[in-house]
């Protein structure tokens, strides 16, 4: 039921906890979407959360924060370098979004990721209560599901993949396709941001592991498994109320003034990442420049890129690729009186994410392959005023609900030059139209709708088990 305890796990915890420059720690709130989303959830249920502290090195103890608790997972240096930023990050992650970039397999990558998804494990068998929910989260933990139940068979276990599943032709690249998948159907139910992800997974159940698979279930083990579709959302009233606080309008004014009130402003909030498509952004916007459809500093160009990965080769090559591009279209469109760009390789906090919100004119969403992409919810949901507009990626899984935005195909630059012009030019009213309907949907499909939706088959499907439970 609603009030049973769960136990989140989830490879980051919801805080971070980082050295300052005289050697003393303090706790951050952690970068990227699943944070963001499960937050309200667990704190709102006084839940569980085993995950790691972003770190290397020996583990705090237990601890409570915000409602939470929260149970630290160490990992050696190694380990970080091999689980996460080797099979976490260059393999599954570029394969997993169409092999934007190339993925790399490495055996002792995948050693170690099966030895840091058994420590989770372990780790929740001995946190969770007897027959307690425990909510398996994302690619970084796919083989936890059957570890834990073999460990502890009372468990109803639940799984969320935040992330695309990809179709059959790529998965099967993957030299530990069958353990994957096998992992994942430990679970209950296995969740996915869009129907035909759930249906990529029941595919290769059916065609590699020959299992009787029937609509979204498949039989496995004496017990059937159910994968299906749940888009996660946001808190959009809490975000709606933030939007709306005068601080936050009062910040929006300033940023606004600050950047020399310019007639239009375009905004890009992302983790620098390669899936998020930046340059092609920088590319439509450049070449509106030049084709003088637009002018700077009349109309500039703000890109928040939230540093991410660091230390990963993709995104050292990526970040070195951005930076140059904006710095060429400053040199030759920016001014004394300000440049074309602004671009910010630093993290910025909620409130000052939502002021931007609020004083952008267009919000520009370009990802060649994206799970869900929260910013463009929160980009409605900050618009109680239904000012604004929406350019959004077709491959973004909020493209398939936010139908009102003007949508894109980041592959094509003259469709998105020509989307942004659209949207820059567009009349008010049409504006508000299409606003009011992207509301209207996130207002019934938020945070509450997303994790009860889930809670509701992952019950159903674990009461209709078999034995033993
Ligand atoms: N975010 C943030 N500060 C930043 C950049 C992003 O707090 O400087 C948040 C943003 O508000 C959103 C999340 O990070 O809630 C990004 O989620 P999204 O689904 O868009 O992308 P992900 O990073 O998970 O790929
Ligand atoms: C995406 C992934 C999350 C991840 C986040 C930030 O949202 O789905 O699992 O936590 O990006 O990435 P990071 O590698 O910093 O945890």
């Amino acid at each position: 039921g609603a009030e049973s305890p769960v136990v989140v796990v989830a490879n980051r915890l919801p805080v971070d906890q980082v050295t300052d420059p005289d050697g003393s720690t303090r706790w951050q709130r952690s970068p990227g979407g699943l944070v963001t989303a499960l937050e309200p959830f667990v704190a709102g249920r006084g839940g569980a959360w085993v995950g790691w502290s972003g770190s290397a090195g020996e583990a705090p103890e237990p601890f409570e924060s915000g409602g939470m608790s929260l149970v630290p997972i160490p990992l050696t240096e190694d380990e970080v370098d091999r689980y996460y930023e080797g099979m976490s990050n260059a393999s599954l992650w570029p394969l997993y979004h169409d092999v934007v970039e190339k993925p790399e397999y490495h055996r002792n990558w995948w050693d170690t990721y099966v030895q840091v998804n058994k420590r989770f494990a372990e780790r929740t068998a001995e946190v969770a209560a007897e027959n307690a929910i425990v909510w398996v989260h994302d690619y970084q933990l796919q083989l936890v599901p059957a570890m834990l139940r073999q460990q502890r068979p009372d468990l109803t276990i639940g799984f969320f993949l935040h992330i695309p599943f990809p179709p059959y032709e790529l998965f099967t690249q993957l030299p530990w396709r069958s353990a994957i998948v096998e992992g994942l159907l430990g679970a209950d139910l296995v969740g996915f941001q869009r129907p035909a992800a759930a249906a990529n997974f029941v595919q290769l159940a059916r065609r590699l592991h020959d299992l009787p698979a029937r609509g979204s279930t498949i039989e496995y083990d004496g017990r059937t498994v159910a994968a299906r579709a749940f888009p996660i959302s946001i808190d959009v009233d809490s975000f709606d109320q933030l939007a709306r606080s005068p601080e936050v309008l009062a910040r929006a004014e300033e940023i606004r003034a600050e950047l020399g009130n310019p007639a239009k402003i375009i905004l890009g909030v992302d983790r620098l990442d390669y899936t998020k498509g930046i340059g092609v952004r920088l590319e439509a916007f450049e070449e509106l420049l030049e084709d003088g459809a637009v002018e700077a500093p009349d109309t500039v160009l703000v890109q928040v890129a939230t540093p991410s990965r660091e230390r990963v080769e993709h995104y050292v090559h990526m970040r070195e690729t951005i930076e140059q591009q904006v710095g060429h279209i400053n040199g030759v469109f920016g001014s004394i009186a300000g440049p074309a760009v602004h671009y910010f390789n630093q993290s910025m906090p909620r409130e000052e994410l939502a002021a931007l919100y609020r004083a952008a004119d267009v919000m520009l969403v370009t990802p060649y392959r994206d799970g869900m992409n929260l910013v463009a919810k929160e980009y409605v949901a900050a618009r109680g005023d239904l000012g604004g507009a929406l350019v959004l990626s077709e491959f973004a899984g909020a493209a398939a609900e936010l139908k009102q935005a003007f949508l894109v195909n980041p592959h094509d630059i003259a469709g998105v030059k020509s989307q942004l012009l659209r949207a820059l030019r567009m009349d008010p009213a049409e504006g508000a139209k299409r606003m009011r309907a992207m509301r209207r949907h996130l207002a019934k499909n938020d945070l509450d709708h997303w994790a009860s939706s889930f809670f509701r088959a992952l019950n159903d499907q674990a009461s209709g088990q078999p034995t033993g439970r």
